[in-house]
């Protein structure tokens, strides 16, 4: 349990928000690049609590400024692309890619007064088929090259889905609950009759959590039927908002990110590394999947899902789960944990500080986990672009 005070400072994203400065340090996936093409040149976006417009620009790159025009408010996705800037479609403002205003048709020219109508406009970088947007201040971080985005041997997908109807804590604070796969997950799918819960569906013996460079670490023991005892690691949740783990054949990664206090964008991506003597040449740009609602026609969750069972859990905690009312048990260390490395790294942020796992140094952009189901190891490594 947490006081309502605490509750705030961890959940909210907003600007000027503890939580969402300490989030907007971060490259964050906005969208994926198959959201736009030369016929679809605007999208609307809404993250951290700011609504958006993601452009394409004629040189084919992206450019991300507010929605708002700073006249009279029209919508710029609307807006006319010329080049890289985006024209107003009421009176013709145009905005480069930072949000500076560059041109007012019907004003007498007054440089002082263009240069006030600036509206928000941040940095954004394609690469692997998302496009990811710094909205924090000064100098963006470097972007990680995340070994599963960044791996060619094997075929990457994107997997959109519905944005979660919650805070974004709630699915974070999933990530180093290490013990809830076995209802959720292994006997749910055992009382519907579905077969692929099996592996969290034996007894966890033992359990653990530890800091690391990137984030947390979990351990997790099972003991089988047999007796035979299985320990296990690989699921780091990689700070913030990130988990990072293996999923059947996939390695994946799951970014969470809040599209406002209430709602949070799911973007995953998965690699199936090629067979050994079955390598193939793969695109460039990965499949993407838009994952349809799991709910059903009276608007339950479906339950037979990893994804349905995990969305269950999360949304029904309440748009933005009151923590002043719950229990926590010795099963919650490692939310306990995350919340304190939470709060931590904000106060490190508002002290002017970089946070953990913020990239600075390009030799160490590309970061590789190497996780697997029934490994009792996370092995790092970091190299050069
Ligand atoms: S509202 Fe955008 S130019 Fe007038
Ligand atoms: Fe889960």
């Amino acid at each position: 349990m947490i006081s309502e005070a605490e509750n705030e400072f961890l959940t909210r994203v907003g600007p000027g928000t503890p939580a969402g400065d300490l989030l907007r340090r971060y490259w964050q996936p906005v969208a994926v690049t198959a959201d736009l093409s030369p016929d679809k040149r605007t999208k609307r976006i809404r993250v951290l609590g700011e609504d958006l417009v993601l452009y394409l620009t004629d040189e084919n790159t992206y450019a991300l400024v507010a929605e708002s025009c700073a006249h009279r408010r029209v919508s710029l996705y609307y807006g006319f692309v010329e080049g890289c800037e985006i024209r107003c479609p009421y009176h013709g403002w145009k905005y480069d890619s930072t949000g500076q205003c560059v041109e007012q048709p019907f004003e007498q020219e007054n440089r002082r007064a263009r240069e006030r109508a600036r509206i928000a406009g941040y940095p954004v970088r394609a690469y692997r088929g998302i496009v990811f947007a710094y909205m924090g201040p000064g100098e963006p971080p470097v972007l990680p090259q995340w070994d599963v985005l960044d791996r060619r041997d094997g075929h990457l997908t994107l997997f959109v889905e519905k944005d979660l109807r919650c805070n974004w804590l709630q699915p974070m604070e999933n990530a180093v609950d290490t013990v809830h796969t076995f209802w959720l997950h292994g006997h749910t799918m055992h009382v519907k009759g579905i077969d692929r819960g099996s592996y969290y569906y034996r007894p966890i013996e033992k359990y653990s959590f530890e800091q690391f460079e990137w984030g947390i670490i979990k351990r997790r023991v099972y003991r089988d039927t047999t007796g035979a005892v299985e320990e296990e690691t690989g699921h780091p949740l990689v700070f913030p908002n990130i988990l990072r783990l293996p999923e059947g054949p996939l390695q994946a990664m799951h970014w969470r990110v809040p599209v406002d206090d209430e709602h949070t964008m799911l973007i995953r991506a998965g690699l199936r590394p090629d067979k050994p003597g079955e390598e193939r040449v793969h695109d460039e740009e990965p499949s993407v999947v838009r994952l349809p609602s799991e709910m059903t026609a009276d608007g339950d969750h479906a339950m037979d899902t990893f994804t349905s069972q995990d969305r269950m859990a999360w949304e029904t905690q309440g748009a933005v789960y009151d923590r002043t009312k719950e229990m926590l048990g010795a099963e919650d260390k490692g939310i306990a944990m995350y919340r304190r490395l939470l709060r931590q790294q904000i106060e490190l942020v508002q002290a002017g500080a970089d946070p953990m796992a913020l990239i600075r140094d390009p030799d160490r952009a590309k970061v590789t986990f190497d996780v697997s189901q029934g490994q009792a190891r996370v092995a790092v490594a970091e190299g050069r672009v």
